[in-house]
Order: structure tokens, then sequence, then C-alpha cells
């Protein structure tokens, strides 16, 4: 089991495009693992690869209140969308903050499992969104990038401010 550092905003790799998985080897299973290991240890339901600054199409997902029923998406594609849902979001790379982002209300999503099996998903309300945030993730966005450029500001300032706190804490 191993836990991987999570990546903080306003870290600029938050920003990288992730490359589609060419082929599901060994290293990617090993990758899902550890993602999920890290989710849970997080308390997340929801950790794309970028934000443990792996640069691949890879999301680990667990909605249930149980923290037994692991989704993995692996390229994984939305193909139908539709409706809207407004939701208030967070981010385990955003620590500590939480806003509204309208996202649509209903996705099909197309991905591989981490078998390499391809399949489809209908999803809606909260897996819907969490969906459409990871995948956000892969694609460089972060969900305040949503937000207005003044919320941005003070977040920034909010999240740079607690980890030089941190910093400080460790020197100690
Ligand atoms: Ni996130």
């Amino acid at each position: 089991m191993s836990i991987l550092n999570i990546l903080q905003y306003p870290d600029e790799r938050l920003h990288d495009s992730a490359k589609p998985v060419a082929k599901i080897e060994d290293r990617i299973q090993k990758l899902v693992e550890d993602m999920s290991d890290t989710m849970y240890a997080a308390s997340g339901i929801g950790l794309a690869a970028t934000q443990v600054n792996v640069q691949e199409r890879v999301i680990v997902i667990d909605i249930s209140e149980s923290r037994d029923d692991l989704l993995v998406l692996i390229n994984p594609e939305i193909i139908l969308k539709e409706g809207t849902i407004i939701f208030e979001e967070g981010c385990l790379s955003v620590p500590g903050v939480f806003d509204r982002v309208e996202r649509f209300e209903r996705v099909k999503v197309r991905a591989l499992d981490k078998l390499g099996e391809e399949f489809d998903l209908d999803a809606e309300g909260i897996l819907s969104v969490c969906i459409q945030h990871e995948i956000d993730h892969l694609d460089g966005k972060v969900f305040v990038e949503y937000l207005s450029r003044l919320k941005q500001g003070r977040i920034i300032k909010k999240l740079k401010k607690q980890q030089q706190n941190l910093d400080y804490q460790e020197v100690l």
C-alpha cells in the first residue's frame, strides 16, 4: 500500500494535460491501487492521476457511504451529456475550499476498466458531477477555475498562506 503525494493548488503541474494510457500493464494496475489507497486515506470521493503528478488518463472514484465500491475509469470519454445541476464541490488539491459549480446533470461515459475492458456507464447526480470534475483534472482544469477571478484570487491567497504555515510547522 502506498499513499501518494497530492499536488496542492495552485501547483502548475495541475494544469498539465494527461495522455491516454496506451496499454494496461502492471505499472497502471499499481497506479490504480496507489491512487485508490491515496483517495481513501484522504477521505475523498474521487482522484485523478494528474493530482498525483502522473500525466496519464486514469481516475478512481468511490461515492459509496461504505467506501467499498471503487470505480476505475481509464481513458474516459463523455459520449452523452444532458441537463444542468449545481453542486457545491470540493477537491483534495484545494483543501478547505467549497463552492458551487454548474455541470451536466447526466452523462454517459465510455472508459476502460482496470483490466482494460471497455464499458459504458450512465451517471447522474453526484456521480455525474464527480466524473466531470475528475475528467477536468486530466485536462488540466481545477474546479475553482469556474469561479470568478476575484474568488480565485482569494483562494490562491488563502492556500498560499496555509502552505506557508505548513512549511513553518515542518521546520519546527
Ligand atoms: Ni479534484
